[in-house]
């Protein structure tokens, strides 16, 4: 399933600048030098958000931007972490006692979240190790993390999780470009309520077909218990779901349940006081962003001769669904789609979570730069806090290799 690319890898630290400052950060901090470096990419989503949590496939890729952890291991029970930016204050703690404050987010918070993680078993680890975030993340980005290779994209599947490649069709390059709103999943809770609009969108659509609705948790267990396509689910959405959003009232009607059963059994601990829940659109986004993920894999490996167009097409409906039935956008994200695609891009799209964040377009590799030049007059030179981080906000990217580890050669 991983890559062949070695996940420990020898390397000059002459030719690594970032390592060789990092390496003098941690010696002039802790006084000995760090035994082996980690490697984390970043990731992007090309297509597929809000869905791996409901049990469907994406489509990210790593890329190159990582972020670099110096390590060296101690004889003591004592962890201590320190950060190169001076805004994140220096932190230790006793590995025996790792205490996790979800109401307080803190930078050393996921750190201490996978060693939690390793304290209770090892599997799939990292996607399990965010949850004590007290974000029910998917684990698209702990996989795409591990199993991604250089030079392609991955569609990912879970359960068992799986990585297929899914090479780009050569001719346009993806831009990141960043809304500089920011949103923290494990402080707000938008992310979670959509997690829980889905399992209860699950709910009720299983018991309407007369499935084991109390057992079935994601929208994808209803499309495989009912062995239909993905079109059909949509036809059942809508006949059985309606656009109103739905109270908590209505939800116990239609489960057949009191509301002390909904409270105990179904809604998490921070949804106790959620009062409506939008369930026909968040099925709606659900179920068609997965055919979406399908098309842009099969339009990939088809590579016909208007390709480009295709995927640009899925990403742009991608969007607007985000925004319309999903709500996960905001109106910097939609500024920000507007002018690349204004500008050159092929399609253009919110990534990740939303609410924020950052946006990834699909632009032909020879206009690339009059859309870079374009993209920066319009979006950040009219703003001066967005021009302070324009640098590290707008960059062209490829797919990158996963997660390793370096040690000094
Ligand atoms: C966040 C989560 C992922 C995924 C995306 C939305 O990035 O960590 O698991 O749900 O949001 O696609």
């Amino acid at each position: 399933m991983a890559g062949d690319s070695p996940s420990v890898l020898p390397v000059q630290l002459v030719e690594q600048p970032r390592l060789q400052k990092l390496k003098e950060m941690f010696i002039s901090k802790f006084g000995s030098a760090p035994k082996f470096y980690a490697r984390a990419p970043g990731r992007v989503n090309l297509i597929g958000e809000h869905i791996d949590y409901c049990g469907y496939a994406v489509l990210p890729m790593a890329i190159e931007q990582d972020i670099l952890i110096a390590v060296e291991p101690v004889q003591t029970q004592v962890v201590q972490l320190a950060n190169t930016n001076s805004s994140y204050l220096d932190f230790s703690t006793s590995v025996n006692n790792i205490q996790i404050n979800k109401t307080k987010p803190q930078w050393h918070n996921y750190f201490l979240c996978g060693l939690k993680g390793i304290q209770v078993e090892l599997a799939e680890i990292c996607t399990k190790s965010e949850h004590y975030i007290g974000t029910e993340g998917g684990g698209m980005d702990q996989s795409i993390s591990f199993l991604a290779e250089e030079g392609t994209a991955k569609l990912i599947e879970f359960s068992p999780l799986r990585a297929t490649d899914v090479r780009l069709p050569s001719g346009a390059t993806f831009v990141i470009a960043n809304s500089c709103v920011e949103m923290n999943k494990a402080a707000t809770s938008h992310y979670n309520i959509r997690v829980m609009e889905c399992r209860l969108a699950t709910k009720l659509l299983s018991k309407s077909k007369g499935l084991e609705w109390r057992k079935m948790l994601r929208l994808h267990d209803v499309q495989t218990k009912l062995g239909v396509s993905l079109e059909e689910m949509l036809t059942i959405v809508e006949e059985v779901l309606h656009p109103e959003p739905y109270s908590t009232e209505e939800i116990c009607k239609c489960l057949g349940i009191s509301l002390e059963e909904l409270r105990s059994q179904i809604l998490s601990q921070n949804m106790q006081d959620v009062s409506t829940f939008k369930l026909y659109q968040r099925a709606k986004h659900v179920y068609s962003e997965a055919a979406r993920v399908l098309e842009f894999q099969k339009i990939c490996s088809k590579a016909p001769a208007n390709a480009l167009q295709l995927l640009g097409e899925l990403m742009k409906q991608s969007h607007i669904s985000c925004r319309e039935m999903y709500e996960c956008s905001c109106p910097e994200l939609d500024r920000l789609v507007d002018i690349c695609l204004q500008f050159g891009a092929i399609g253009s799209r919110l990534t990740g979570a939303g609410w924020g964040g950052c946006t990834v377009s699909m632009v032909p590799t020879d206009k690339l730069n009059t859309f870079l030049k374009n993209v920066k007059k319009a979006y950040y030179q009219t703003d001066g806090q967005r021009l302070a981080v324009e640098n590290n906000s707008l960059f062209a990217t490829k797919p990158g290799r996963g997660a390793l580890v370096f040690v000094e050669a």
